[in-house]
């Protein structure tokens, strides 16, 4: 298997692309984004579940801060005016304030600061943890232990999380439940409100991952009664690794001290004074060191886009995407790992792959043009907004083909694992 030559690729993906009609239209001027997207132009992109597309805004907006580099040498008060626009636009995708957002480094960092925030003296000290949280997630809270913490852990079933399995776990003890909103596996997604009101019922508080969600539907942290939460951006929100937002929802602001600080949690960062230990009145309060001000300005540009398309467009739009790659991959004889309810997923679709070696499955795809994304068992084809069905049949096609050669090739499986891959969810 060598590189991809991007002339076939193209061939292949016109090819595909011209062999159905679509059957349903987005609430969107669907071209004129996609030609905002060069991507497009050489590859059908169905990993938004790991890494969203560059836009021509997102470019434009890592530019600026380059330019501004360049042009004055540096310029604080722009930079840090960006970082907090950034926060300002994630509160608007949450329908939250500013004053609740703080700026971390990513889902890992921010779980790790907020863990270090409570205070562990009382009888409340257990996390719930699902067994559907993506591995950080689980590894920063078993880290925790040392810190005072206990885990109890709610189980995957079938490769999702029924609701009541959270009821035997949750009781007095429990000081945070820890959820994802979506399996990172499949993109199964929790009734967050019904969580967040078992944890509520116990005097518990609630915590979401929504990494996996995030910009492909609306979510309310008011409306669902969210007490945390969390997420990066460089899957649905179309940014880049080095950023992640934490939402504290205001009245618990006071109650978090965290031990990963820095500056730029203090009440007034610019005090300078070494030994003094105040807490920002605001979220902020989480913010650490200097913030990652290039993935800033992108991050902010990608979440404007969200916001400028809107959530419940997206999620109208992407949700007849996973009906035409549930239906098309079933109609082939391919194996959905996850649930087959549309209004309980996210656009990952994700089939479980006959010869064994997903790896090898996504460099398949690649060279016919698709880019998906492995992970464990399955391949993930995750569209999003900017897709089209005809995206998805091209990639169900190929996929047709790679599983087909597959089969017909299983040593090779063997020698994918061999060489070792980097996973990225
Ligand atoms: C649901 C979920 N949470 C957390 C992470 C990891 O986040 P980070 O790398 O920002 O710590 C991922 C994947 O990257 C994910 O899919």
């Amino acid at each position: 298997m060598g590189g991809s030559d991007s002339s076939t690729v193209d061939a292949h993906v016109t090819a595909s692309r011209a062999a159905s009609a679509p059957a349903a239209t987005p609430p969107f001027d669907i071209a004129a984004w996609r030609a905002r997207i060069p991507l497009l132009q050489s590859r059908i992109p169905m990993n938004a579940c790991s890494q969203g597309p560059q836009l021509d805004v997102t470019r434009a907006a890592a530019d600026e801060y380059l330019d501004s580099w360049n042009r004055a040498g540096m310029d604080w008060e722009a930079w840090m005016a960006e970082t907090y626009r950034a926060k300002e636009e994630f509160a608007r995708l949450i329908n939250a304030s500013p004053d609740e957002i703080a700026v971390s480094s990513s889902v890992s960092e921010a779980t790790a600061s907020l863990a270090s925030s409570f205070d562990l003296t009382g009888a409340r000290r257990r996390v719930v943890v699902t067994e559907a949280e993506f591995p950080s997630l689980g590894q920063v809270w078993l880290a925790s232990r040392k810190l005072g913490w206990e885990v109890d852990w709610v189980p995957v079933r079938d490769q999702i999380i029924y609701p009541e399995d959270y009821e035997p776990v949750i009781d007095e003890r429990t000081l945070l439940v820890s959820a994802t909103h979506a399996y990172y596996q499949n993109g199964y997604k929790q009734d967050l409100a019904a969580v967040a009101e078992r944890a509520h019922a116990r005097g518990a508080l609630i915590y979401v991952d929504a990494y996996q969600s995030m910009g492909t539907c609306p979510i309310d942290v008011k409306a669902l009664d969210v007490d945390l939460l969390a997420t990066g951006n460089l899957k649905y929100l179309l940014g880049v690794p080095g950023i992640a937002f934490i939402y504290v929802r205001a009245d618990l602001v006071e109650r978090l001290r965290p031990v990963n600080t820095g500056w730029f949690g203090r009440v007034d960062p610019f005090s300078f004074e070494v030994k003094g230990l105040d807490w920002a009145p605001t979220a902020a309060r989480l913010d650490a060191g200097t913030p990652p001000v290039v993935n800033a300005y992108i991050s902010r540009a990608g979440m404007a886009v969200i916001n400028e398309v809107g959530p419940v467009n997206i999620e109208a739009w992407t949700t007849e995407l996973s009906r035409y790659l549930i239906e098309g991959g079933t109609r082939r004889g391919f194996k959905l790992h996850g649930t087959d309810d549309l209004a309980r997923k996210t656009p990952s679709t994700a089939f479980f792959c006959p010869g064994g070696d997903s790896h090898r499955v996504e460099e398949s795809l690649n060279e016919r043009g698709v880019v998906a994304s492995a992970r464990g068992p399955v391949i993930r084809l995750a569209p999003h907004f900017y897709n089209t069905l005809e995206d998805c049949e091209a990639a169900l096609n190929a996929l047709q083909a790679v599983f087909e050669e597959d089969l017909h090739d299983g040593g090779s499986a063997a020698a994918g694992v061999a060489a070792g891959h980097v996973e990225k969810a």
